[in-house]
């Protein structure tokens, strides 16, 4: 097993560059944080009807989601119970089985072992069919119609692993009709570990202005003024960070949901016509986070841009490689131009071609590649950014950051990340459940800048 404590210093925000490089590493994440995550599958509104059936990865397990005759959704492992072939090679589509390619073992919608090639003939019927049924993922929810698997047994529901994050997203995924995702998933190779992007997404509001800089001026909008961080407001003023249990968190830039939108004009009128609707539903606080732009990450691979309407999952090929699946989020009750207005900008910025993509691509690129030096790997990393802001807010739910440009979401993701390798078991990780705020900032009832600034 991996040394966690000789990888990441949580009172110091630091993290050895070995945890984007080293095998034992990913090997161990692969048990520990893939074998027992709840991880996105896929949305409810990409597989309608009975029959559908979307192919995608748990880790690097490859897993078939299913809509079954009953309206209900299981999730198989995509591997042959006969010889190991790939049982289904298709993206998604509608069917009554699948078929094995190799020797035509067939398979129903529910994972049954269907039909055996010559079964009387050459197994003389003594195969037992029901000992040979596709193995299935262990757990399957759905949160808003956001479908995720989780292969332990012990982990908690997913209501309560998403906990006080689902709390945050509901501003927007049970409000305007609900959340769904678009398009069939655009797909990229990077060759970078998968923590990159997901640390990126979930806490990096830093890079934005620098990376972004000469895309920031070509699109124009209120974002603008970071590029080069030429005209930056305060920063106290301009938004906030959220890390909740379970390594999930966002950064929020307050007002400015529509600010990557060439022409913003239908998406303001929409979110205007829908926030009395989240008001009344979710409050005040949930109506402010509901008209602001959310970087956002799902421990431990799944990431959005709220706003932005781009939906990623990075899927792990080994520690340096991921495959990047990019689809479009909107809301159920946007008018068909609107959404189709969206997904063209969603593409426009982060699809595979995207001008936001591509910054974005080398630096997680290198940032990879620099580590297969060993002495390079030998150094750290930081994300200690406004640790002194991090704080309890008497309102709102989880650690928070006063100010968006800052590194607490980047901590809370790496606390999470620690305990989970550390953890024999998901009681283990229980134990923590009531106190991780507390052993984060100490005792206080409410500590740090967040509670002072944010208002
Ligand atoms: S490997 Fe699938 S039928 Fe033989
Ligand atoms: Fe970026």
């Amino acid at each position: 097993m991996v040394n966690v404590d000789n990888l990441i210093d949580l009172e110091n925000g630091v993290q050895s560059k070995k945890v984007f490089w080293d095998q034992e590493v990913y090997d161990q994440e692969i048990e520990r944080i893939f074998g027992r995550s709840w991880l996105f599958l896929t949305h409810e509104s990409q597989i309608p009807e009975p029959g559908d059936f979307f192919t995608t990865f748990m880790g690097e397990d490859p897993v078939i989601v299913a809509r079954q005759m009953d309206g209900t959704i299981k999730a198989f492992i995509n591997s042959c119970t006969h010889r190991g072939n790939q049982i289904c090679h298709a993206d998604s589509g509608n069917t009554r089985s699948f078929n094995c390619s190799y020797h035509g073992w067939s398979f129903g919608i529910d994972g049954e072992l269907a039909g055996v090639p010559l079964e009387a003939e050459v197994y003389f019927n003594k195969l037992d069919k029901a000992a040979h049924r596709l193995p299935e993922v262990t757990q399957v929810d759905n949160y808003r119609g956001f479908i995720f698997g989780c292969f332990d047994a012990e982990a908690p529901p997913l209501q309560e692993w998403l906990g006080e994050m689902a709390w945050y997203m509901d501003s927007w995924a049970d409000t305007g009709g609900g959340a769904e995702l678009i398009g069939t998933p655009m797909k990229t190779i990077l060759k970078c570990n998968w923590k990159v992007p997901s640390e990126n997404f979930i806490g990096d509001g830093y890079h934005v202005g620098w990376t972004h800089s000469a895309a920031l001026q070509m699109i124009g909008g209120p974002l603008s003024a970071l590029s080069g961080n030429g005209e930056l407001p305060p920063m106290d003023d301009v938004g906030a960070q959220v890390t909740t249990r379970h390594g999930h968190g966002f950064g929020v830039i307050w007002e400015l949901g529509h600010a990557i939108h060439r022409d913003p004009g239908d998406y303001i009128q929409f979110q205007q016509q829908t926030l009395p609707e989240v008001i009344e539903k979710k409050g005040e606080w949930r109506g402010k986070f509901y008209t602001g732009h959310w970087n956002s990450g799902l421990f431990p691979n799944c990431s959005f841009l709220y706003g932005t309407n781009t939906f990623k999952i990075w899927h792990p090929k080994g520690p340096h490689e991921i495959e990047v699946w990019t689809w479009t989020l909107v809301q159920k009750n946007m008018s068909p131009e609107l959404k189709r207005e969206i997904k063209k900008q969603a593409i426009q910025t982060f699809g595979t071609a995207g001008t936001l993509e591509s910054d974005d691509g080398e630096n997680m690129e290198t940032c990879t590649r620099t580590n297969r030096g060993f002495q390079t790997r030998r150094g750290t990393m930081n994300a200690s950014m406004g640790m002194e802001g991090d704080g309890r807010h008497p309102e709102l739910p989880g650690v928070l950051g006063a100010s968006f440009i800052g590194e607490t979401s980047y901590r809370g993701f790496y606390r999470f990340w620690g305990e989970i390798m550390k953890a024999e078991s998901w009681a283990d990780i229980h134990k923590n459940d009531d106190t991780w705020v507390d052993n984060w900032l100490g005792k206080d009832a409410v500590s740090g800048m967040a509670a002072r600034n944010i208002a």
